[in-house]
């Protein structure tokens, strides 16, 4: 690069204009027609109107008109950077994806943290669940883990999302709250859903204020599936260990350092990465099987609960580094597309009903924000392996099949005849199903606060005392008094003290009632 500015000379206006030559590129139009004055319109005579005819303002004009495309309609505000995944203990015994095999081996990732409610431009250290989405460009294709850093979620069935993320974002009418959740609507939507109740606990915790992204831990929340060799599968949660640990800010720093600095988890990681601070990630899986699914006290595809560590403990099996920060956020983090159906051979899904959910509203979502089917042509979520098929046409079609067979069978010998069938391809896991068609919810996953309790009662006592403020805080905000005694009669499942604690902080008396449970609360980690 020339350390030297271009030269130079002055319009008749005093303008500056910089000129090309030696190694500085000549400016042109998108058709690559150079330019010689970019500061002014082609008009009739010096002071007469512009000209139509004046194609390269058009075409500037036009573009910056057209800059915006759709935030994405949750997790609007996030950070991303590229790295690589590397396998440090093989997983060949219980998984064929082909990531898992080789240890020592690297696969070059894409990670975009995000927020959840607020808006593309809202700040980053508000109260609220963190994004950990990861894209593994592997050698079978592109496999995405598109978890959180909060190991449990709101709601059990996706048909509640679009009610979960309404209440929880800005109320139609006065479009606030734009980050917090301190509001009527969010409370009102969780106060009636009592499965929410364990993961409101993890959002009044210290997790929901991290220090920055690199003190995070990351989950893929549902359970999935490992499929072996032999076609055997075995169940796994991921996991994603931070090797900074741990750390969260406090409620009073929170407020401050978003005043002060809205970009704080932003430019942290930003200054991490290009200082050679390189974060770093442990993957680690819990293995389980369908006798330990069928002895655990809670159902092992409700993802409002999570499988305690000591009940079956974390191995770890390769380590996610990030060192390198984006060239262009609008090209990578910005139209990056992590889907929950971008699953690899090796890997299944299980009929958790919100994983079923997703993975019919990511690509739904990415046609309409990334502006059509050919999303998946945009560099960064291309795989990295080669890729053929017959699909063609539609907006901005980069990959369309080259020569004349663009369907099969054919009979056109190579290359004319194109892609084929592999053996190796993916296969799904050949479950059994059976029942009648139903919008019943399973009674497996009626219990909503023993794994709130549990949570509860693993924290120290200063982090109870942050929950339990964080509580009083958020529901003071709250101009409804029946949605605030609503909340606690459900603290009152979790935690007598702690419900006390809140009502105490909110001046409500006498005690709400506890709320009516579908289920006992139960004790202890164990099956
Ligand atoms: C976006 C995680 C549940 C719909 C995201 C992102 C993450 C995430 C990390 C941001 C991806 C990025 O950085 O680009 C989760 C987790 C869930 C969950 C861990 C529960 C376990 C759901 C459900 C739905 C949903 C139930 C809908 C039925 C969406 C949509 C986006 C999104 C539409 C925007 C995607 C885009 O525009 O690219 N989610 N989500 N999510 N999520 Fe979820």
């Amino acid at each position: 690069h020339s350390s030297a500015l271009p030269p130079t000379h002055t319009g008749n206006g005093g303008e500056t204009h910089q000129t090309a030559g030696g190694d500085v590129p000549v400016m042109t139009t998108q058709q690559g027609v150079p330019v010689a004055d970019d500061q002014n319109t082609l008009r009739a005579g010096a002071t007469g109107p512009a000209l139509m005819e004046d194609f390269h303002f058009r075409e500037k004009i036009f573009h910056f008109d057209h800059e915006r495309i759709p935030e994405r309609v949750v997790h609007a505000r996030g950070y991303g950077a590229h790295g690589y995944f590397e396998l440090t203990d093989s997983l060949a015994d219980v998984c064929h994806a082909d990531i898992f095999q080789r240890v020592g081996e690297r696969t070059p990732a894409f990670v975009r943290f995000s927020t959840v409610a607020g808006n593309k431009g809202s700040a980053d250290t508000v109260r609220d669940v963190r994004g950990f989405a990861v894209k593994l460009y592997t050698k079978q294709g592109n496999w995405d883990i598109v978890g959180n850093n909060i190991p449990v979620f709101f709601i059990q069935d996706a048909i509640k999302f679009p009610d979960f993320v309404h209440a929880a974002k800005q109320a139609p009418d006065r479009d606030f709250p734009q980050a917090q959740t301190a509001h009527d609507n969010f409370w009102d939507f969780v106060s009636l859903s009592p499965e929410a109740t364990h993961m409101v606990m993890w959002a009044m915790s210290d997790r929901a204020i991290p220090r920055s992204f690199r003190f995070m831990e990351g989950f893929g929340v549902h359970t999935f599936r490992l499929i072996d060799a032999q076609g055997r599968s075995t169940y796994v949660k991921f996991h994603w260990k931070p090797k900074l640990g741990l750390q969260s800010i406090v409620w009073n720093e929170a407020l401050k350092i978003n005043g002060a600095d809205p970009d704080f988890h932003r430019r942290d990681l930003w200054q991490a990465i290009t200082s050679g601070h390189y974060p770093e990630w442990e993957l680690g899986v819990q293995l389980f099987d369908d006798a330990f699914a069928d002895s655990f006290p809670f159902d092992i595809l409700d993802p409002t609960k999570l499988i305690p560590e000591e009940v079956v403990p974390i191995r770890r099996v390769g380590r996610l580094v990030l060192d390198r920060m984006v060239d262009n956020f609008f090209a990578e983090t910005e139209q990056v597309a992590f889907c929950t159906q971008n699953i690899v051979p090796g890997i299944d899904f299980t009929n958790d009903p919100l994983l079923q959910g997703r993975n019919f509203s990511y690509l739904d979502t990415q046609t309409k924000r990334l502006g059509g089917p050919n999303f998946t042509h945009i560099p960064i979520n291309a795989p990295k392996c080669p890729f053929h098929n017959f699909q063609q046409d539609g907006h901005m079609a980069m990959h369309n099949p080259k020569g004349r067979a663009n369907y099969e069978p054919n009979s056109w010998s190579q290359p004319a005849g194109g892609p084929r069938e592999s053996a190796d391809g993916y296969r799904s896991f050949p479950a059994e199903v059976s029942g009648a068609k139903q919008r019943q919810r399973s009674d497996s996953f009626a219990d909503h606060y023993s794994q709130a309790r549990l949570f509860w009662i693993s924290q120290t006592p200063v982090e109870q005392t942050h929950i339990r403020d964080a509580y009083i805080f958020e529901l003071s905000k709250v101009e409804t008094p029946a949605i605030r005694a609503r909340m606690v009669s459900h603290l009152r499942h979790v935690d007598e003290g702690l419900a006390k604690g809140v009502a105490h902080g909110l001046g409500l008396s006498p005690l709400p009632e506890p709320a009516k449970a579908a289920r006992p609360v139960v004790e202890g980690l164990k099956p």
